[in-house]
């Protein structure tokens, strides 16, 4: 279930360059693509004429090109050119894909996923400490990036990047203490914009084990509690800062639903000790290792899907923050904002799209669009 009118971080800014990129959100096809300016344009991949593939073509100039018949599409989504016309052969008002907000920002390519003028929109998330080529750098971070997929659905990949009180048990085997599997009463922290919610956050004392490898040669042997944090941006964005004895890490995963049932973690991992290149590649191991720690409960979690009814599932006290999410989701369901990804069976047969804010912004023209929109779901509908 996509929730539309949100951003959603959906790929790396150094992934797009000037050949055009597939993304799959929730079954849609969109194609990434960077015009010489420099600026990332997200918009649906899905030609007009006879389904092609974007993503196949070409970038030429500020357009992207079809590789089937080479019809071209510019920035804001019309076609402005048919080669095999006639010159002077009109293009038709329906040549046109529908085009996505896109900002650069954080390392990510954030895209609008929906239909509202901009006033409407909510704002970017303001990432604290994720500010990657600016300020991070000057107070000391490094920062490696890499990703990982999950044979599972978002939601559940989500909340496990949010939930404090599996650490002991699923991370026993590196940063979890199953000695210590208590956790502290902890406050949320939530942060609204203008009427939205931008984030939800709280910090707890953890008691990890003393750490190994090469971590160990700076590890003080009194182990005092680590300091951390955890939570999210909706819709799609997760943070966890641990306060180590010898510095911070701080963890910035978007996760990426592909369809219902895969999902790709992009992650961002900071720290602030071992700054030099040398130590990236064991940044990046102890990350992977994380995630394939979390990975078997994660895909083995049943039902695949979130449990829409709060009572499906027995929630206490450190769940408070997964509880935060899935009453946010509620809310957003309930406005009508669910999108019910494809079926198998209906992408084969039909093309739907999500709507772009050219179609509200224009409803004189709403006869003027080839593909429909995926229709909204109604609220606490499963998918
Ligand atoms: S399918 Fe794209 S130009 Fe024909
Ligand atoms: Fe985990």
């Amino acid at each position: 279930m996509l929730i539309k009118n949100h951003w959603y971080a959906v790929e790396f800014g150094q992934q797009v360059g000037d050949r055009p990129l597939q993304v799959k959100v929730h079954g849609h096809d969109l194609v990434l693509w960077r015009s010489p300016n420099g600026t990332v344009n997200a918009q649906s991949d899905l030609c007009v004429h006879r389904g092609g593939s974007l993503a196949g073509g070409e970038v030429v100039g500020e357009c992207v090109r079809c590789p089937y018949h080479g019809w071209r599409y510019d920035t804001e989504g019309a076609c402005v050119e048919i080669p095999a016309n006639r010159p002077g052969l009109p293009i038709p008002r329906k040549a046109r894909i529908d085009t996505y907000p896109c900002v650069e920002r954080y390392g990510f390519v954030w895209v609008f996923l929906g239909d509202l003028a901009a006033e409407q929109r909510p704002p970017l998330p303001e990432l604290y400490g994720m500010e990657l080529h600016t300020e991070a750098r000057a107070e000391g971070f490094r920062a490696v990036q890499g990703e990982f997929t999950w044979q599972a659905n978002y939601d559940r990949v989500l909340e496990n990047a949010i939930d404090i009180a599996h650490t002991p048990f699923v991370h026993a085997g590196s940063f979890g203490n199953r000695d210590e599997p208590e956790i502290q009463d902890f406050d949320l922290e939530e942060i609204h914009d203008n009427g939205h919610l931008v984030s939800v956050s709280a910090t707890v004392d953890l008691k990890p084990p003393l750490p190994s490898g090469i971590w160990r040669l700076i590890a003080k042997k009194e182990r005092p509690p680590v300091n951390t944090s955890t939570g999210f941006y909706p819709p799609n964005v997760s943070l966890l800062i641990v306060r180590l004895p010898m510095g911070d890490m701080r963890l910035f995963t978007a996760a990426v639903p592909l369809d219902e049932h895969t999902t790709v973690s992009k992650f961002c991992m900071m720290r602030s000790f071992f700054t030099g290149g040398w130590a990236d590649k064991d940044s990046h191991k102890r990350t992977l290792k994380i995630f394939r720690e979390d990975q078997p409960t994660v895909e083995g979690q049943r039902p695949e899907l979130l449990p829409f009814d709060l009572s499906a599932e027995l929630h206490v006290k450190s769940d408070s923050i997964q509880l935060a999410y899935r009453r946010w989701r509620q809310e957003q369901l309930d406005k009508g904002l669910g999108l019910a990804a494809p079926t198998d069976e209906e992408s084969r047969r039909a093309a739907a799209v999500i709507p772009s804010p050219a179609r509200a912004a224009e409803p004189e023209m709403a006869s003027a669009w080839v593909f429909p929109t995926v229709g909204s779901a109604a609220a606490g509908a499963d998918a």
